[in-house]
């Protein structure tokens, strides 16, 4: 007994000891840093003024001599020097978080569990798998340079929906790459439309704009303020890949540009007011910018998920930080609420997609109109 507890506490000081020693020399890394790269003001660097020990990772926060602000070479400087993964944000004061272990590069879908409704895991990241509850936060902006995992995204999103509740979701999707990322599932029954331009766009566009001012108005006649209040047992996904495309351009004609005028004044609309009524809108783009993340839509799309982005002013504008231009792998991406944090979004390929999707498939619009409960108006485009 004597010996076992003698055991005991000699394991545990040995693991007190090893964490103790890892935290001192990760902090000494990091103090040489900030020396090395002159991240000080008038001499006077940053000073430690504790460290939190998490499960999976451990993190220095330091006060900062007034005048030195956030410094965006910090995270990638750090996280080369330390070797870990390394997250740095500033709130007042600095935080510098080690991450015991490195995120994998892929995670397959397949491994996410379902919490059901309408929730969707965003990804595994240190500290676990992340979820993303539309039915709390409604809109969605993702944002991501080109290849880096937007519509796989956007994509498992959807598949996430119709599998976890194949009658209570219906998209409406704007795929202005011509519609050739989500062409293949417009006969799902949960999908109204699948437009490929501006014209189809702005059509679908105005027929959510009719539905939401039906679904108001029945909540108001029911006293119920919002879709939960009011039980309705459908959620509206609005999925736009590629927003950037609707921003009306002078090589556009002058009847496309008015279409785009239109989407746009739609989306603005579903962002300030669709949201409770049960409207999801999920604003992809490869170009965060002001004019294409309008302030309305950047104020009501409080979940942010930013894939790598080409500059911090970019990541700026996606996730009012920066950060999203260091991410190293395709999936990879920061998603922001109030916290924040680096996940790896579920992979999904086409093959398993379609495998899963399959059983919802119609095939005419006669099927379709007798096969989704309930309904409201249907256009079929293209
Ligand atoms: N979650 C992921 N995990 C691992 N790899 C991924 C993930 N998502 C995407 N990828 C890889 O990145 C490639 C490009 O992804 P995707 O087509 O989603 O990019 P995109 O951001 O939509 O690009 P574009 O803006 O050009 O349309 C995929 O074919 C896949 O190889
Ligand atoms: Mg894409």
């Amino acid at each position: 007994m004597i010996v076992e507890s003698i055991g005991i506490s000699l394991c545990i000081s040995g693991l007190l000891f090893s964490a103790v020693r890892k935290t001192t020399l990760d902090q000494q890394k990091i103090q040489h840093t900030f020396k090395n790269i002159d991240y000080d003001a008038k001499g006077y660097a940053p000073t430690l003024l504790k460290t939190i020990k998490k499960d999976s990772y451990f993190e220095y926060v330091y006060n900062v001599p007034y005048g030195l602000i956030d410094d965006d070479k910090l995270q990638p400087v750090l996280q080369k020097t330390l070797d870990k993964p390394v997250h740095v944000y500033f709130d007042g004061k600095l935080h510098v978080r080690v991450y015991h272990k490195k995120l994998k590069d892929r995670y397959n879908y397949d491994m996410f569990e379902s919490l059901g409704g309408w929730t969707i895991p965003v990804g595994m990241a240190q500290e676990g798998v992340v979820y993303h509850d539309f039915d709390t936060i409604p809109h969605m902006v993702v944002a991501g340079s080109t290849t880096w995992g937007k519509t796989v995204f956007m994509k498992m999103l959807m598949t996430h929906l119709i599998e976890n509740n194949p009658d209570g979701v219906e998209f409406y999707i704007l795929d202005l790459k011509g519609g050739l990322a989500f062409h293949r599932y417009r006969n799902l029954k949960q999908v109204k439309v699948v437009a490929g331009d501006y014209k189809e766009s702005a059509k679908a566009l105005k027929m959510v704009k009719r539905d939401i001012k039906k679904d108001m108005d029945y909540l108001k006649s029911i006293d119920a303020e919002n879709a939960k209040e009011g039980n309705l047992p459908t959620r509206k996904f609005i999925i736009i890949d590629e927003a950037g495309e609707l921003k009306p351009e002078k090589s556009m004609s002058d009847t496309d540009k008015e279409y785009a005028k239109d989407c746009q004044s739609i989306m603005n609309h579903i962002a300030r007011v669709a949201g409770q009524v049960g409207y999801k809108m999920i604003f992809g783009t490869q170009y965060p910018t002001k004019e294409i993340l309008d302030s309305q839509i950047k104020a009501n799309a409080v979940a942010r998920v930013a894939f790598r982005l080409v500059t911090s002013v970019q990541s700026g504008v996606a996730i009012d930080q920066s950060g999203a231009e260091t991410l190293e792998y395709p999936g990879r991406a920061i998603y922001k609420t109030v916290k924040e944090h680096i996940v790896q979004t579920p992979f999904i390929t086409k093959f398993e997609m379609q495998e899963k999707l399959r059983r919802y498939e119609v095939n005419d619009d006669t099927t379709r109109e007798e096969s989704t409960t309930p309904r409201t108006d249907t256009i079929t485009i293209g």
